[in-house]
């Protein structure tokens, strides 16, 4: 083999429909670069054991997925800040003196995947309402805060859940009861569904959108179905609308630049290349 030769993959349980290895092995055929990306499926009491077999396996790092994100913070030797706020880890770079360091880029995917599909979106413009609390509502309120914008309303099931993400991620984060996210869109600009609502094979999300303003972008991050029952009533009435592979393909970016040196690009050709495994 090669001495260049490269290797990461993603860990999860269970591992088959993860996209990650077309998104990277797209990628290292597109830059030339010799390498691989592999799916790894790692029972939840062996994640231990495989973070610290990627050292003398020679890879350069991974992804993490389903049910891994939370319990491998306290696995590593590092956690960048950013990720200990969100309190969970998509992404292990290994150094070079051997050392595990773990990321989240979620955040970057939601918003990079926002900006480039409602490019007139601004931050500060008005308040923004999320639909969950979970892992993936950690990231895109993390993400949303630090952007700037003034308030992010959080409406989740268990209030106590989303009271939790309030207080660890700052002042403009306000919990509010489930029964209150109709009600509660009036003049938000922004509304993210981070439910596993809307998912194949889930009930829909049962959301009223007619308080929303004109002008508001409706987004999931769900992405199968490409377009949600949620994104669907959306577009019906004129509303922007920004799906969840968007936010797949951007959390993928940084990533493969940590583990293969070259920042790759979110093309229409990667994007068609994803879709197709989904519809
Ligand atoms: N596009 C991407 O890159 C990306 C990244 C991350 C996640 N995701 C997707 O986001 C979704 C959530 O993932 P996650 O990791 O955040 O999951 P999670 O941590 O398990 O959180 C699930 C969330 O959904 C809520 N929920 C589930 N069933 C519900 C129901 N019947 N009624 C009301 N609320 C319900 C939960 O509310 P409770 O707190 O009340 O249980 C919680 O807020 C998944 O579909 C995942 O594939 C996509």
């Amino acid at each position: 083999m090669h001495t260049h030769f490269r290797l990461a993959g993603v860990m999860g349980w269970p591992i088959a429909h993860s996209r990650s290895p077309k998104i990277h092995n797209h990628w290292l055929a597109q830059h030339g670069l010799e390498g691989c990306y592999v799916p790894l499926a790692v029972a939840p009491d062996k994640l231990g054991a495989a973070l610290r077999a990627l050292v003398p396996l020679g890879f350069s790092g991974c992804n993490l997925t389903i049910p891994h994100k939370e319990k491998a913070l306290a696995l590593v030797d590092r956690v960048e800040p950013f990720a200990q706020r969100i309190g969970a880890i998509n992404c292990v770079v290994v150094e070079a003196d051997g050392s595990l360091t773990g990321k989240n880029y979620d955040a970057f995917g939601f918003i990079s995947s926002l900006k480039a599909s409602a490019p007139r979106w601004r931050a500060e413009d008005a308040p923004a309402a999320v639909i969950g609390a979970g892992g993936g509502a950690r990231a895109v309120v993390a993400g949303l805060v630090d952007a700037g914008v003034p308030e992010v309303r959080v409406f989740n099931r268990t209030l106590a859940r989303a009271q939790a993400l309030a207080q660890d991620l700052g002042a403009p984060v306000k919990a509010c009861p489930w029964e209150e996210r109709h009600a509660g869109l009036q003049g938000a600009g922004l509304v993210v569904n981070t439910t596993s609502l809307g998912m194949i094979g889930q009930l829909p999300l049962d959301l009223d959108l007619s308080s929303l303003p004109s002008g508001a972008i409706v987004a999931d991050i769900v992405y199968a179905p490409l377009e949600t029952p949620m994104l669907a009533a959306a577009r019906r009435v004129g509303l922007v609308t920004v799906d969840g592979l968007g936010m797949l393909l951007h959390q993928a970016r940084p990533a493969f630049r940590d583990w293969f040196g070259v920042m790759p690009e979110a093309t229409p050709a990667l994007r068609n290349l994803i879709a197709a495994t989904i519809e």
